[in-house]
């Protein structure tokens, strides 16, 4: 399992989105969370900033689609430029074809799971999915505390991952800091996002580079 990690820009500098991107190059992905002010109550950017976006780094972008009907939106993200899309399974009418139009446009297909969303319903659909989104926060906001009752599901969705022998990535998303991210990596998850730790910190990059060690170290344990 190698350590993934996706410096969340909704903690950065919205006037200043090209150098808030540049300053985390040498990060695995750059995670951009789209708000409808719908889905949650909150608002945030759409399809042409991740247009610019993507000229503005060479980092890939990891789209995190929050917003409702991803049905309808999520495969015009991977014609934004997006690597990675996210949607959400509450949102979703269709999940397995959203994961196929994703994949079908060349880009990798991940659901994510609310809190109080469990994973066991979703067992049979993972061979479609690239990456799982296991959520550690009601989403809507950077900087709240991390749900350490979170952790029995990771642990469960890391067991459905091996037990049908997948390679199926494990992200994390929100509160994740070097206080908690041990947590998550014991866990099981390999995929990191972190906003406030690492766009809060005085180095961007420093930071990231902080986090993938303190994981990796509990992944060689
Ligand atoms: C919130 C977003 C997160 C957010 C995490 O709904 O999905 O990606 O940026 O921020 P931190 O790392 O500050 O909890
Ligand atoms: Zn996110």
């Amino acid at each position: 399992m190698s350590v993934q990690i996706s410096p969340s820009i909704l903690s950065a500098d919205f006037a200043r989105l090209a150098e808030e991107a540049k300053a985390v190059e040498g990060a695995d992905w750059l995670h951009v969370d789209v708000m409808d002010n719908h889905f949650v109550p909150n608002l945030t950017l759409g399809l042409p900033v991740v247009e610019s976006l993507r000229k503005a780094t060479d980092t890939p972008l990891d789209c995190h689609l929050m917003i409702e009907n991803p049905d309808r939106w999520a495969p015009a993200y991977v014609e934004a430029g997006a690597s990675s899309v996210t949607f959400h399974a509450e949102a979703a009418t269709a999940p397995v074809r959203i994961a196929r139009e994703i994949r079908a446009k060349g880009a990798r297909a991940s659901m994510a799971l609310r809190p109080a969303t469990p994973i066991e319903p979703y067992e049979d659909l993972l061979p479609e999915l690239d990456m799982l989104l296991i959520m550690t926060i009601e989403p809507g906001f950077g900087g709240q505390p991390f749900l350490d009752i979170m952790l029995p599901k990771i642990r469960r969705t890391r067991a459905l991952i091996d037990k049908h022998g997948l390679d199926l990535w494990l992200q994390v998303d929100g509160g994740v800091s070097a206080e908690t991210i041990e947590r998550c990596a014991e866990a099981g998850a390999d995929n990191f996002v972190a906003g406030t730790a690492v766009y809060g910190a005085d180095v961007p990059a420093a930071a990231v580079r902080a986090l993938r060690e303190q994981a990796a170290a509990v992944h060689r344990h």
